[in-house]
């Protein structure tokens, strides 16, 4: 697909449903007791690999678009699905559903594409092992396919080297069905939206600090669940609003839970004009609209505990520096190396073939902005926050940039080059 600048963004956008809200909520309404309602649900083809997986469990589950109804089967009421459960792309659908599949009565393997059969499982198989959980990796590789027999679980005290909601949701989702209390200790606080929406279906769940705490569970009521922007999503219109003289765009009803919110952070550091208006609780998830206005960026250092407040959206933030003016540097973000693509060695690459002057760190990059950049061939790898990257970046190159499998877009934002076309064409 090719990109070519064309001037300013204007306009307002709302943007499809948060990602991790809407898989959690298809996860814990499956194992509730009554009919949970979904509004605002992400229809991309990872939120949907979730749906597949919990039919084939024999859930009853009624998908009408921005409403789903999510009728469900208890905590013990999953069905031995009669094939392998397919998790597509999504980390987090083959993660977290380890979780559960742990404490259950039956037997199952679950897999993924090409890209989820690279990712490291090892990270949950340990601490689920560890509860009393019976996971093979089939290939004994440390990734899936993976083979599950549920089992009785008991519950620990998990320190996990890292940071992740993924692993700390398996383990919390594992501790529902486990004898006695579990928690997670992270390194710094990963996104939280487990535990919010786990409390708002009625379980048990404390947090001190770094630590998550979860009781196990006689059962889980159904529930209302309003699905906010995802901000990973908004990430490309903040970036657009920002880089692109004369550019000012209204981005609607965001979620920004502050373990989630880093972007506006580091923008803000850069100096960008970034205002929130219409701010409110929504079920326990803080929403606003995000107004942002072309601004004159500098660079910065992102590290530490707000690495996983932005991880997903550090390919953006890259791209933003090497516009920006000065050096920034990233780092303690090793784990980009293991997303749906190695986030570093493509930003790396395709940064590169448009004049960038970006150089890989064992854990991050150093940037040094301002070379003007140029249109170039680069490649998504499939990766879905890399096509968007690279579209975006498009539009403040010279000359015309091609992304190779730009359609995976689909996995988070299907209308995404839709909405992007609207605001260039204010
Ligand atoms: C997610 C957690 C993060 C994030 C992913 C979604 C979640 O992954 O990158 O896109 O919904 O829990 P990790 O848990 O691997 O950090």
């Amino acid at each position: 697909m090719e990109f070519q600048k064309k001037g300013s963004l204007r306009g307002e956008v709302t943007v499809p449903g948060d990602k991790s809200i809407s898989h959690r909520a298809v996860m814990f309404g499956s194992l509730a007791e009554g009919t949970t309602e979904i509004h605002g649900f992400l229809q991309g083809a990872d939120c949907l690999s979730t749906i597949s997986c919990f039919e084939k469990m024999g859930v009853s589950i009624e998908n009408k678009g921005s409403l789903v109804l999510v009728h469900g089967n208890g905590l013990h009421g999953l069905k031995k699905p009669a094939e392998i459960l397919d998790c597509g792309n999504s980390g987090t659908t083959t993660r977290i559903i380890s979780g559960i599949l742990s404490g259950q009565s039956f037997d199952v393997t679950l897999t993924g594409d090409e890209s989820i059969q690279k990712r490291p499982m090892k990270r949950i198989i340990d601490p689920l092992t560890q509860m009393g959980a019976d996971i093979q990796s089939i290939r004994g590789n440390g990734c899936a396919p993976l083979a599950i027999r549920g089992s009785r679980l008991h519950g620990i005290h998990y320190t996990s080297k890292v940071a992740s909601a993924q692993v700390k949701s398996a383990i919390l989702l594992a501790g529902l069905y486990a004898e006695g209390p579990t928690s997670v200790t992270e390194p710094y606080v990963s996104r939280n939206h487990s535990e919010l929406m786990l409390k708002l279906f009625g379980a048990d769940v404390s947090t001190e600090g770094t630590t998550a705490t979860i009781q196990p569970a006689p059962q889980l009521c159904s529930t209302k669940v309003m699905v906010p922007g995802d901000i990973s999503s908004a990430a490309y219109f903040i970036a657009a609003g920002l880089m692109i003289p004369g550019s000012e765009i209204l981005i609607k009803n965001v979620g920004i839970n502050p373990t989630r919110d880093g972007i506006l952070h580091v923008c803000r550091q850069m100096g960008a004009d970034i205002q929130l208006l219409h701010g409110k609780q929504d079920e326990g998830e803080p929403t606003a609209d995000i107004l942002v206005r072309h601004s004159s960026l500098h660079g910065t250092e992102i590290r530490g505990a707000i690495i996983p407040t932005l991880i997903d959206e550090l390919p953006m933030l890259a791209a933003m520096a090497a516009m920006a003016e000065g050096e920034t540097v990233i780092r303690d973000a090793a784990e980009l190396k293991v997303k749906e693509s190695n986030r570093i060695a493509v930003m790396v690459e395709n940064l590169t073939a448009m004049g960038a002057d970006v150089r890989e760190t064992e854990d991050g990059m150093v940037i040094q902005g301002g070379k003007p950049l140029h249109g170039a061939a680069v490649d998504s790898h499939k990766d879905h926050r890399i096509a968007m990257t690279f579209a975006v970046t498009a539009l403040c190159a010279d000359g015309i940039t091609d992304i190779k499998d730009a359609e995976c877009v689909n996995i988070s934002y299907p209308a995404f080059y839709e909405d992007l076309k609207k605001l260039m064409a204010h």
